[in-house]
């Protein structure tokens, strides 16, 4: 197989947690990856255990020039297949209740969890629908649920779900045909954003983000159409097989 033969991913936020065990589930599965994070070591000691093609460019997805090498990196690769828009962050630890959120960090997580991805999605968008792809926006259930003391980080990602199901319907009525437009919930993981929302409890009885990867996996090759899809119920289907 020539290497256009094989599908290309741009990962964002890859250097740790979900986003670098996605990587690493798609290499083991044949993908080419492009990857970012915004801290060069971090993102480095990650590309290492990527196979010697994967593109890594660390930039802050806020950046539109750093969105334009991701995307000239796939352009590069010859095709883009995926868009994934993992790259997040919580805001303030502890998570200020909504009363009192300085607007200031308000701001900025929506700059980070809803502006970036749309922008970088945009520009996504015609190569995505060139290989009919898909199109992955990592949400959460703090999205659709009012927790006290997540009213920053689920309403951005909220918005972000939004944005996502219009997105959906406009390319659907548009008769495009075109890429499969997801918001992914991948459940509660142990990560350093998981850490930083619980700061000083033991999280160590979530899962691993690599336990999420078969599920991902799973997704991408049944292709469900376009809407919300949690990893729980991706995975408990695939058991019940
Ligand atoms: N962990 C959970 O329980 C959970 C549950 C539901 C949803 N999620 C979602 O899953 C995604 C990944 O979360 P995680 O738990 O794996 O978080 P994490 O461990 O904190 O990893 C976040 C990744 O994103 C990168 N990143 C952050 N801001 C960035 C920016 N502005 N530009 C480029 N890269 C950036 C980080 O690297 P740098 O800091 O070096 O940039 C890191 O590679 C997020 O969208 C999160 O909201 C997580």
């Amino acid at each position: 197989m020539s290497e256009h033969d094989t599908p290309v991913a741009i990962i964002t936020g890859a250097s740790r947690g979900l986003g670098r065990a996605l990587a690493e589930g798609l290499a083991g599965a044949g993908w080419r990856l492009v990857i970012d994070a915004r801290t060069a070591d971090a993102l480095a000691e990650a590309r290492w255990n990527l196979p010697s093609g994967t593109v890594a460019i660390a930039g802050d997805v806020t950046d539109p020039a750093h969105r334009a090498a991701l995307i000239a990196a796939a352009d590069d690769a010859g095709r883009l297949d995926l868009l994934v828009n993992n790259a997040g962050i919580l805001g303030p630890s502890p998570q200020p209740g909504v009363a009192d959120y300085p607007l200031a960090a308000l701001r900025e997580v929506y700059e980070v969890n809803v502006v970036a991805p749309l922008a970088l999605a945009q520009l996504a968008l015609p190569a995505l629908t060139a290989r009919a792809g898909a199109l992955v926006m990592v949400t959460s259930d703090a999205a659709v649920e009012p927790y006290p003391g997540w009213g920053g980080y689920g309403s951005a990602k909220a918005a972000l779900e939004q944005l996502t199901r219009v997105l959906a319907a406009e390319l659907t009525e548009s008769g495009w045909g075109g890429p499969r437009v997801w918001a992914v919930d991948p459940g509660d993981l142990r990560t350093r954003m998981h850490q930083e929302a619980f700061p000083g409890e033991d999280i160590s009885d979530r899962p691993e983000p690599e336990s999420v990867v078969p599920a991902f996996l799973r997704l991408l090759a049944t292709r469900p159409p376009s809407g919300r899809i949690r990893l729980a119920e991706v995975f408990a289907a695939e058991v019940a097989r």
